[in-house]
């Protein structure tokens, strides 16, 4: 991350950015003084735009129209009451900012904490907000590398009383450490399937491993595999020339006298291209199918900054990684398999794929005594049915664990919401031959039945899954921080899960 971030206790007026960005609450009572002419100017402006501080409000009021040299940009932050939400505001606020700031080619930025109470939180927020807007995928071409090293924000001011200075830089160091995952993850989900293979998932994990002596990598081969009875998995990959591996990383915290730290598993899926397999997909169906390795990108993405974050909380990661593709080896429809924990599956689909390979990954974690187990897929077109490309969809069988991951969500801006699993249900996965049918006999609540089949291999540990075929990548512009293109969707959210264990 090529940002400056600093802390200054300096007036807006007297600090040396070329913008500065005001966040207020509704009714605008800490728009603060700059002086009395300016105020006066800004304050007419605000109230001829009906600018009052609401939630998500931006205004920018350049220099032309109030006789200074710098750029004001107000930040509507809403009720003063509603702290869980002004993160949030801050956010979307100074992303909407730093786009258009970015176009005028304004690289400084200050951000007024003064009179604010929830500094951290908000210095957590903008920085992310600017840095989320500044990423950009170029690794294929140099047209837009140098476009994108041109126009993004090269530094910020936090300006705040001086006895704040210390948490704020604490949690700017915090805050970048994550950015880099999320960083990560949108770059492995982006590329490409042609550069992004089972193989340079591996690859990635052991760059992650080798950078820390907290994290442990054992990766299995298809032999090695099949002798653990990763069978489910297996048949999946059957049908690709890209070899499939199955990746298991393990952080362990720096050894403390109170040595029983919780053990929490995460799975990704990551299947790093899906044409459905013999059940193929149609081409508009297909045609962002790279992204089905956006679980693992995740799981990627938070391993590689644990090594900074140094959480109190033994964490294991597992990514069974393969392609889903058709040819005269590929796994059939009507085909019986027996994943890892013994269960038979009838796979009456072969696009249904990726809750096959989450079996193996699922059984895997779940004998090996975990505190939590949370999965994270692109599993279902119809949890997009469901919630649309924003929101993701949380399944658990435990409240703690689901409380837990939807308040790290709401800290990251990132919606999670959760969703049913009637009982009434689980029949719509029968199957007149094995164990269990790998697609439910009704399109309707696809993703709900998806989050069963999951659940038959998690041997009722708490156990949490979150499915974000939605927000992994924008197909639209939905919010001021994500362009096009891939998230980093939950690598925030866990983060900021694990480090609050
Ligand atoms: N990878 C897809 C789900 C998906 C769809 C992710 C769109 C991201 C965007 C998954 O493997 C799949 O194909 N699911 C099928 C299941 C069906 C065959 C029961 C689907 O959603 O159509
Ligand atoms: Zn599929
Ligand atoms: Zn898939």
């Amino acid at each position: 991350m090529s940002l400056t971030v600093k802390s200054e206790n300096t007036k807006p007026n007297k600090c040396g950015t070329e913008v500065v960005l005001l966040p207020v609450h509704l009714g605008l009572k800490d728009l603060p003084s700059i002086s009395a002419k300016i105020d006066e100017k800004i304050k007419k402006i605000l109230k001829s735009r009906d600018c009052r501080g609401r939630w998500g409000e931006t205004e920018i009021i350049p220099p032309s129209l109030i006789g200074t040299e710098k750029f004001y940009a107000i930040i509507g932050l809403g009720e003063e009451t509603n702290t869980s939400k002004e993160g949030e505001a801050m956010r979307r606020g100074c992303a909407a900012v730093a786009s258009e700031t970015n176009k005028l080619g304004l690289k400084s930025l200050a951000v007024d904490l003064f009179h604010q109470k929830n500094i951290t939180s908000l210095a957590n927020a903008a920085l992310e907000g600017v840095e989320l807007v500044n990423y950009q995928f170029t690794c294929h071409s140099e047209k837009l590398t140098r476009q994108n090293k041109n126009n993004k924000t090269e530094k910020i001011i936090f300006l705040s009383e001086k006895e704040n200075f210390k948490p704020i830089n604490k949690e700017v160091k915090r805050t970048k450490d994550m950015l880099t995952g999320v960083a990560l993850a949108r770059d492995l989900i982006n590329q490409p399937a042609s550069h992004m293979s089972p193989r340079k998932l591996v690859a990635t994990a052991r760059d992650i491993s080798a950078k820390s002596d907290l994290i442990k990598l054992k990766i299995l081969d298809r032999k090695q595999a099949a002798k653990k009875n990763f069978n489910a998995f297996l048949s999946v990959a059957k049908g690709s020339g890209e070899e499939p591996y199955v990746i298991h990383l393990t952080y362990r915290p720096t050894a403390k006298k109170d040595n029983n730290p919780k053990k929490v598993w995460l799975v990704g899926k990551g299947i790093t291209f899906d044409s459905g397999g013999l059940s193929l997909k149609p081409a508009d169906g297909m045609q962002s199918m790279k992204i089905d390795m956006g679980g693992a990108a995740t799981v990627l993405g938070v391993f590689s900054v644990l090594a900074q974050l140094k959480p109190d909380v033994e964490i294991h990661g597992v990514i069974a990684a393969c392609e889903n593709m058709p040819s005269g080896s590929s796994y059939r429809p009507g085909d019986v398999i027996t994943a890892k924990n013994g269960k038979t599956i009838e796979v009456l689909n072969t696009d249904a794929e990726g809750r096959i390979t989450m079996a193996d990954a699922l059984s895997y974690a779940a004998e090996n005594n975990p505190d939590a187990i949370i999965d994270i897929a692109t599993l279902t077109g119809a949890s997009m049915i469901a919630l649309g490309e924003t929101v993701a969809g949380l399944w658990s069988s435990d409240n703690e664990l689901a409380d837990q991951i939807i308040t790290a969500g709401t800290q990251s801006g990132e919606n999670i919401e959760t969703m049913p699993m009637p009982v009434e249900y689980s029949d719509k996965l029968k199957s007149q031959v094995a164990d269990i049918a790998n697609i439910a006999d009704t399109r309707y609540g696809g993703a709900i039945t998806a989050a069963m089949f999951l659940k038959e291999f998690t041997r009722e540990k708490p156990w949490a899954h979150i499915d974000f075929a939605g927000p992994a990548y924008m197909s639209n512009k939905y919010l001021p921080y994500w362009d096009k293109g891939a998230t980093g969707f939950g690598v925030r959210t866990l983060l900021n899960y694990i480090t609050q264990l």
